[in-house]
């Protein structure tokens, strides 16, 4: 058993998420060992949803970037090992697309996860592009 609820991003807490992101493998994506940059990355993001165990513990979360009315950025997707495949992440989603019914989910998937978002119902857009900050750490 387990339960989706959006939170604040400042609230959480950032060692606790950190063990979130290795134990999903998102981590070896994510500055986690870079703590400080870590905390901003939790706190700016204005649309949060974590899933937590029956016990509370915290086994998924969603976080985004969102207007509330046209975009919704989904910058990291990331389920505990133990929980993939038992509907989570798409729990996870779901509760994202509710909470700004409006906006459009934009994403880029990690390699990982390449098949698993048509797989859910997501479209590939053949014009997405990237641009580092100008003061992105190598
Ligand atoms: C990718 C990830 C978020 C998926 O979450 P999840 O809770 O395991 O997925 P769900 O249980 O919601 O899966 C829903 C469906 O997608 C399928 N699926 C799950 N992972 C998949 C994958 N990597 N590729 C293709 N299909 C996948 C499931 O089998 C399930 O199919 P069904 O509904 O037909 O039974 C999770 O596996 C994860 O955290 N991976 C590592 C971190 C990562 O790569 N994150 C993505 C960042 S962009």
């Amino acid at each position: 058993m387990w339960t989706c609820e959006q939170v604040t991003g400042s609230a959480l807490d950032v060692a606790e998420v950190a063990a979130l992101y290795r134990t999903s493998t998102l981590a070896e994506r994510r500055p986690v060992e870079d703590v400080q940059r870590f905390t901003r990355m939790l706190a700016g993001a204005n649309l949060v949803i974590v899933a937590r165990d029956a016990d509370g513990r915290l086994i998924g979360i969603s976080r985004s970037l969102t207007d509330g009315a046209y975009a919704t950025y989904l910058s990291d997707l990331a389920v505990d090992a133990a929980y993939q495949g038992k509907g989570v992440g798409r729990g996870l989603i779901e509760a994202t697309r509710q909470a700004a019914p409006e906006a459009s989910l934009i994403l880029l998937a990690a390699p990982a996860a390449v098949d698993y978002y048509p797989h859910i119902g997501f479209t590939p857009h053949g014009s997405a592009w990237t641009m580092e900050g100008p003061a992105t750490p190598a």
